[in-house]
């Protein structure tokens, strides 16, 4: 088969690693890719957001089967592109991937549909968002409606945070909800309107520094490990979130084919949906394709079983200097070869100097180790011979998973 990759980061290298261990791939494609996905793929310079170029492009390069990473080029409509064109594409349609698209829709989804989540009022602009605050304690929650890239969630810890977020945020609609707390873990199923195949739990970590400290990010690591959840907890997600969702969106008219990614909290009351992604996680893909041990083609075509190694996989994210702001680019770097870890190309440009930065997430560094412990001491050691300047990532990722081992 040839199977075409559209995305460029560090989730995307990943797949593409996967991808390229699976007997049944002859050729993997990649618009655009990066220097990593390089190594296994041929990468095609095209824009990625208009679905009816990708779709030109896969019908002329006799592509078998396309996966999209991002979500925006799933929100602007490439899989009805796709399948339009009789293409065969991993994702959800325009109609269904407004789960992530719109983060008002997907509260009064859940609201239909009983999923448990926190208890939250829409706003459709600041001014009533600003009146319906009276309604909650603090912290308080605030979600801008819309795509924001990571960047459009506020926790408030009292009135004038509030008031000031809703300044600040990008004008529309708003949700307004209720602070959770608990654990939060990546759910994430590969769905096909029908069923699900469930992926082993994971956790990222959103804020830049140690300890959920500072702004977040895109994710500045992850981990995956049986542990995160009990047979129990996983059955109860899929029976209250994960078949609810899907039976749902049948119902709807718009059933849900492709990753469905809930961010939960594993709250004293149960597992509830903070957001529902409509992709692979990033950094999430890294450590999840590191421990799959069965092809994944295989699942995504014929829906065949997946089993896991048992040993725990972690992903470090090393980030340029500057990130989560505008990050620095152009830094020079070293030691990836010799580290002896898996490493996935995020922000990455091949030069005539060699390696540099190219983004803000700009390597993430993948391992595993027979329990979790080792997994997290084998990922730092690897990182620790890696070089750029300005490099900076979490020194914790993994640590509370420990208290399972
Ligand atoms: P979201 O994009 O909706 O997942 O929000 C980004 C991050 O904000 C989440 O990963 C949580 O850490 C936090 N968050 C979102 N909603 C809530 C909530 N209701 N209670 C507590 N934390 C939340
Ligand atoms: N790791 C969070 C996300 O992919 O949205």
């Amino acid at each position: 088969m040839k199977i075409l990759v559209i995305g460029s980061g560090g989730r995307e290298h990943a797949l593409a690693w996967k991808l390229a261990q699976s007997p049944l791939c002859d050729k993997i494609l990649a618009v655009p890719g990066n220097p990593g996905i390089a190594q296994v793929a041929e990468c095609v310079s095209l824009p990625v957001s208009t679905p009816s170029a990708l779709a030109d492009f896969a019908r002329h390069a006799a592509v078998d089967l396309t996966i999209v990473g991002p979500e925006a080029p799933l929100v602007e409509g490439v899989v009805d592109a796709f399948r339009a064109h009789g293409l065969r594409i991993i994702g959800p349609t325009a109609a269904a991937a407004r789960l992530e698209g719109s983060k008002v829709f997907a509260k009064q989804f859940m609201a239909q549909a009983g999923i448990p989540t926190a208890r939250f009022r829409i706003a459709s602009n600041a001014n009533e968002a600003r009146r319906l605050l009276d309604e909650f304690g603090y912290p308080v929650v605030i979600k801008a409606d819309g795509l924001a890239g990571g960047k459009g969630v506020v926790v408030a810890e009292n009135r004038p945070q509030a008031m000031a977020a809703l300044d600040r945020l990008p004008p529309g609609a708003f949700v307004i909800e209720e602070y959770l707390t608990g654990e939060e873990v990546s759910f994430i199923a590969i769905c096909d309107g029908l069923t699900a195949i469930p992926l082993e739990p994971t956790q990222d970590h959103k804020a830049v520094y140690d300890d959920d400290r500072g702004p977040n990010t895109g994710g500045m690591g992850a981990y995956c490990d049986s542990r995160i959840l009990t047979s129990a907890e996983r059955s109860r997600i899929m029976d209250t979130i994960i078949h609810p969702t899907l039976e749902r969106m049948r119902q709807l008219g718009t059933p849900f084919t492709g990753f469905l990614y809930a961010g939960l909290m594993m709250t004293s009351d149960g597992p509830k949906v903070l957001e529902f992604n409509v992709r692979m996680g990033d950094p999430e893909a890294q450590p999840l394709m590191h421990r799959m041990a069965t092809d994944l083609v295989a699942t995504l075509v014929d829906g065949a079983s997946i089993e896991w190694r048992p040993e725990p996989s972690v992903c470090v994210v090393l980030a340029a200097a500057g990130y989560p702001g505008t990050p620095r680019t152009g830094d020079l770097i070293t030691g990836i070869d010799e580290c002896g870890a898996t490493v996935f190309h995020a922000g990455t440009r091949q030069t005539e100097r060699g390696l540099v930065t190219a983004g803000g997430r700009v390597l993430g560094v993948t391992s595993s180790g027979p329990d979790l412990p080792s997994a997290i001491r084998s990922t730092y050691d690897a990182v620790r011979k890696i070089h750029f300047d300005g490099m900076h990532y979490r020194a914790d990722i993994g640590r509370k998973g420990l208290k399972r081992w």
